[in-house]
């Protein structure tokens, strides 16, 4: 089974795959987790390069490094997991794409990146997408302390264009559940464990 998370930066992803993966793991399932850009060493060279390594970057070569280090990680690790039925959870899949550089950067028309997310996902799709669904202004509150990377220093005019950008994909897509992130940590947990255990 595939999972992803998606939202902007601040939405509580991580908390809430940690949460899954305990509660799977005391249930006896083991998971497998990626996060992207990474997950190979490849992709996080790749991952490097996108966040740490510059501020100048063309917007479609972005769009292409992320799609870059996508592809390896699905054919190095995640092909190869849910062949053997294993669950594999993605901290962003695809639709990251489309939101931070289809709606949020205009890179190329949308349904280019579509073509390119089809072709860099090797043809996978989530069997469910957790979409925690956070308003640009909270999110930048969350993140205001920490330590900013390329995507993050874009400004909150980008992430407003991102957050309206996952909402209309949202809206297109059947295998999204979108959970309101400003809930109590717990309360969205129990959303995920019981939309997975329907799903097992
Ligand atoms: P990361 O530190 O993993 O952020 P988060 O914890 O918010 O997921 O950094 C990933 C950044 O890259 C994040 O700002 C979203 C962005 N991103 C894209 O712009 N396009 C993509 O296709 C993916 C996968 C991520």
């Amino acid at each position: 089974m595939l999972i992803s998370f998606e939202g902007i930066d601040g939405c509580g992803k991580s908390t809430q795959i940690e949460l899954l993966k305990e509660s799977l793991k005391a249930n006896g399932l083991t998971v497998h987790i990626f996060r992207e850009p990474g997950g190979t060493e490849i992709s996080e060279r790749v991952r490097s390069l996108l966040l740490h390594d510059t501020d100048e970057m063309n917007p479609v070569t972005e769009l292409l490094l992320f799609s870059a280090a996508r592809s390896q990680l699905i054919s190095e690790k995640v092909i190869p997991l849910l062949e053997k039925n294993e669950i594999v959870i993605l901290d962003r899949f695809y639709d990251s794409t489309t939101a931070y550089q289809g709606y949020g950067r205009k890179s190329v028309p949308l349904k280019e990146i579509k073509l390119l997310n089809s072709i860099a996902s090797h043809n996978r799709v989530p069997d469910i997408t957790f979409y925690l669904r956070i308003d640009s202004g909270t999110a930048a509150q969350r993140t205001q302390s920490s330590s900013k990377d390329r995507m993050e220093r874009a400004g909150n005019q980008f992430f407003e264009k991102v957050a309206s950008g996952f909402d209309k994909i949202s809206k297109q897509e059947d295998r999204f559940i979108t959970i309101d992130a400003t809930k109590a940590s717990d309360e969205i947990h129990k959303v995920i464990i019981e939309a997975v255990k329907a799903h097992l």
